[in-house]
C-alpha cells in the first residue's frame, strides 16, 4: 500500500457510502475536481480525510444544482476555508429547503383551490416561482431601518417581566430587546444574512407555522411585519400557541384610520387602498388573540425609516433610498411610485405641500394609526 493507506477509503467504499457511481468518482478524478490521494497495494484509488472533506463539498454543490465548472472554482478559492465552505453550503441549503417548502405549500393552495373548483390566474401560478418580497427586496432594508428607542421602549415594556422572546418576523432583529433571552423567527433568506453578528439566533419559518411547542416562551413579539403574512389571523394564533403574552405593532389599515390620515397615502399614493383590500381589520386582529390596543405616536424624527416615519419630513420620500426600503413603493408598481414622486416633488417646490400640511408643523408625534396590541 502506498501513503498510509490505513487511514483511508477505498473508492469502492465511499461510492458505498455517497450513493455515488465509481464511474463518477473516477471522472472527478480524470478532470482534477477530487484527486484520491493514495493507490492501495492493488491500485484502487483511495481517499485521505482531506480528499473526503473536498469531496463532501463537491457532492453538496452538485446537490445544490452547480455545474462541474462553477463547482470546481468554488472548492479551489484558496481564500475559502472548510468552515467558511460548510456555512456557505449550510446558508445555501437551507434557503433550497424554504422554497421548496414555499412551492409545497403553493401546490397545497392549488390543490385545495381546484378541489373546490376553483381556478387560479396565470399570474398566482406563476407568483409561487418567484421569489419571496423581502427576498427581492430586503438588501435594500438595513439603509434606512434600524431601531426607533421610544417605540422600542413602548414595545419591551409591553413585554412585561417575559425572560424568554420569540420575535417573528424579525428581519435584522431591530426591535429584539437586549436584555432578554430570544429567539428570531424570519423567513427570507436574505433577511437572516444581514442581521447582526451577535443577534439572537434565528429560525427559518414562517409565523403561520411556527415550529415550536405550545407556551414554549414567556412572550412572543411580532413588529411591522403581520401585514406581509400569508394568513395572519392563523399566525397570531400560533404566537398565541407557543407564548403566555403576545406583543403585535401593526397599523390600522381602515380608510379613517390610515389612509385619510397620512398625506402621502390621502394625496399621491391612492392604490395603497388595492394593497390592504380583503386583509383583516385591525379590530379582528385584536380579538382573534384578546388583546387590547393601543395608539403608538410617531415621532417627528422617527430613526426608523419605515412608511409613515417621515411624515414631517416630506423631502425624504422623494429618495430612492428611503423608498427601497418600505414594501409599500414596491407593492404599488413603478407607475404609481413614479407618478407619487413626481407630484410631491411639484408640490414641494411650489409650497403646495406646506399649504395642505400647515398643521403638522406644530407636531412632535403624529397619530397615523400605528398599534400596539398586547395580549
Ligand atoms: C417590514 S419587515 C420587519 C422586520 C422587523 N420585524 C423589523 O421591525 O425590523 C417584515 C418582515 O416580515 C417577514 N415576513 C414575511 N412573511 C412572513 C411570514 N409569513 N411569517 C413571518 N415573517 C414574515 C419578512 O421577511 C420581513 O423580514
Amino acid at each position: 500500500m502506498v501513503g498510509g493507506v490505513e487511514e483511508h477509503l477505498t473508492v469502492g467504499r465511499v461510492a458505498e457510502l455517497t450513493g455515488v457511481t465509481v464511474r463518477t468518482l473516477h471522472h472527478y478524478d480524470e478532470i482534477g475536481l477530487v484527486r484520491p490521494s493514495a493507490r492501495t497495494a492493488a491500485g484502487y484509488r483511495a481517499y485521505s480525510a482531506g480528499d473526503v472533506e473536498r469531496l463532501r463539498e463537491v457532492l453538496t454543490y452538485r446537490r445544490l444544482g452547480f455545474g462541474l465548472r462553477e463547482i470546481a472554482d468554488l472548492v479551489d478559492d484558496p481564500a475559502t476555508d472548510a468552515v467558511a465552505h460548510l456555512r456557505r453550503l449550510r446558508g445555501l441549503l437551507l434557503e433550497q429547503r424554504d422554497r421548496a417548502a414555499a412551492t409545497a405549500t403553493a401546490i397545497d393552495k392549488e390543490l385545495e383551490a381546484r378541489a373546490m373548483g376553483i381556478r387560479t390566474t396565470p399570474e398566482e401560478q406563476l407568483r409561487a416561482f418567484g421569489p419571496g418580497l423581502y427576498d427581492a427586496i430586503g438588501s435594500a432594508y438595513p439603509a434606512t431601518r434600524r431601531t426607533e428607542p421610544r417605540i422600542a421602549a413602548r414595545v419591551w415594556d409591553a413585554l412585561g417581566d417575559a425572560r424568554t422572546v420569540l420575535n417573528v418576523g424579525a428581519g435584522t432583529g431591530s426591535y429584539e430587546p437586549p436584555d432578554r433571552d430570544v429567539t428570531a423567527v424570519e423567513p427570507s433568506a436574505v433577511m437572516r444574512a444581514q442581521r447582526p453578528v451577535g443577534a439572537a439566533p434565528c429560525v427559518a419559518a414562517a409565523a403561520e407555522n411556527l415550529p415550536f411547542e405550545d407556551r414554549s416562551f414567556d412572550a412572543a413579539m411580532a413588529f411591522s411585519t403581520v401585514h406581509h403574512w400569508q394568513d395572519p389571523i392563523a399566525g397570531l394564533r400560533e404566537m398565541r400557541r407557543v407564548a403566555r403574552r403576545v406583543v403585535v405593532f401593526t397599523h390600522d389599515a381602515s380608510d379613517a384610520g390610515w389612509r385619510q390620515r397620512f398625506w402621502l397615502t390621502r394625496d399621491y399614493l391612492p392604490e395603497v387602498a388595492g394593497l390592504v383590500a380583503g386583509r383583516p381589520s385591525v379590530n379582528r386582529l385584536a380579538r382573534v388573540i384578546g388583546a387590547r390596543m393601543d395608539p403608538v405616536l410617531i415621532p417627528w424624527d422617527c430613526a426608523d425609516g419605515f412608511f409613515e416615519a417621515h411624515w414631517r419630513r416630506p423631502e425624504a420620500y422623494l429618495d430612492e433610498e428611503v423608498r427601497r426600503a418600505v414594501s409599500v413603493w414596491t407593492r404599488v408598481g413603478p407607475e404609481a411610485e413614479q407618478r407619487a414622486v413626481g407630484e410631491l416633488r411639484d408640490d414641494l417646490s411650489s409650497g403646495r405641500w406646506a399649504e395642505r400640511n400647515r398643521d403638522l408643523d406644530a407636531l412632535d408625534a403624529a397619530e397615523l394609526g400605528l398599534r400596539l396590541l398586547v395580549a
